[in-house]
Order: C-alpha cells, then sequence, then structure tokens
C-alpha cells in the first residue's frame, strides 16, 4: 500500500502558501487535535458510562471564544453567519467531548434552503458537520458567499452545507459526515450518530 503524500510545509502540512487563513486553520486543526488523548483517558476514568462520540440528547458547546465550553442555542446562530465550532457536551454532566474527531462545523440555513436528504438531520436550519476536512483533516472553518456553502481554507475544498455535505470543489474527494440534530425544549441536541466516514480516507 503507498502512502498518501502531503506536499504542504505550512501548519496544516499539506502543500500550498500559508496565507493568515490557512495558519489560523491550521492552527485550529493543532488545538482540534490535542484533547484527543485526554478525553478518551477521562472517560474511562468515569467508567466508561457513556461513549466518547456524540450521542442522541448531547448538547452542543463552543469550541473556543468567550464562551468556550457553554452551550450553543439556536439563537446564537444567525442565517448567514460564519460557521460556529462545537463540540458535543453531556447534558448530565455537563463534560463537553472535546476531541479532534468530535469537532463540529455548526451552520444555520435558511430552512427552504436545505435539500430534501439532509432536512431530516437539521434543526429550524441549524446543521452540523464533522468539521475535519476530508482531504487533510483542517477545521472547516468558512461561509462560501454562496450562504449555504462551507470551505477549508488549507486548499479550498468546498462542501454542502444544504446537501449532506457534499463537495462541490475539490481536492477534497469524500463529503463530510454529517450529524443529525433537533430542538428539544429549546436546546440544539443530537439526534443520531454521524452519517458517514470522519475526516480523510484511509
Ligand atoms: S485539508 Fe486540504 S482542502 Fe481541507
Amino acid at each position: 500500500m503507498t502512502e498518501k503524500k502531503n506536499p504542504c510545509a505550512c501548519a496544516c502540512a499539506a502543500g500550498h502558501d500559508p496565507s493568515r487563513r490557512s495558519m489560523m486553520a491550521g492552527a485550529l486543526a493543532l488545538a482540534a487535535l490535542a484533547p484527543l488523548a485526554g478525553s478518551r483517558d477521562a472517560s474511562a476514568q468515569e467508567g466508561g458510562a457513556r461513549s466518547t462520540k456524540p450521542e442522541p440528547g448531547d448538547k452542543l458547546a463552543f469550541m473556543m471564544g468567550d464562551r468556550k465550553d457553554k452551550e450553543i442555542t439556536p439563537a446564537d446562530l444567525v442565517v448567514g453567519g460564519e460557521p460556529t465550532l462545537a463540540y458535543p457536551m453531556d447534558p448530565a454532566t455537563g463534560k463537553v467531548l472535546s476531541s479532534r474527531a468530535n469537532l463540529l462545523t455548526v451552520v444555520r440555513l435558511k430552512p427552504e434552503a436545505i435539500g430534501e436528504k439532509s432536512k431530516p438531520n437539521a434543526a429550524e436550519g441549524v446543521v452540523a458537520f464533522s468539521a475535519m476536512c476530508t482531504h487533510y483533516g483542517c477545521p472547516i472553518t468558512t461561509l462560501h458567499p454562496t450562504g449555504t456553502q462551507i470551505v477549508c481554507n488549507c486548499h479550498g475544498s468546498v462542501f454542502d452545507a444544504a446537501n449532506r455535505g457534499v463537495v462541490t470543489t475539490g481536492p477534497a474527494t469524500r463529503r463530510l459526515a454529517m450529524l443529525p440534530l433537533e430542538i428539544k425544549d429549546g436546546a440544539i441536541v443530537v439526534a443520531g450518530k454521524f452519517d458517514g466516514p470522519l475526516g480523510p480516507p484511509q
């Protein structure tokens, strides 16, 4: 088996001139990667009462910023706003499930803009995807000018947030996994498992 080559020398380790955006995306990628081992250990110490992956009923928490680890409400997300990076949060304990595999990119779209196949996974226009780009794993952080697509700034892959995260512009070739959401008692909650594989093909 031949190993996939990664030609870039910038922070995301992937093959382009390191612009400010891509440098920021690379830093975010490293930040998302760091907690992976710690979150597994913590879960094991707690007796493994739950999976370290998102589970139905989990809420969403901000990954960073002034409200880091605080719950994201529908009012926090506006149509046309930049994607919000988030982690699932156990509602019983308040524990944020911070790991690279759990990092989400969340956007709010006009409900009427969401395709039929994505509608069952959307909650009042809010949709969530794995934030790990399926090219080389950088986080998806930017809204495309179309307002319904989201962009990985490392190499410009574009994914359709209104249509199951399918690739509209490469170099990525695999769609983003979508995490089903619903609104319960006014809160955004996880409604199921990721609907596909996470990150780059192995
Ligand atoms: S990591 Fe290359 S386009 Fe996202």
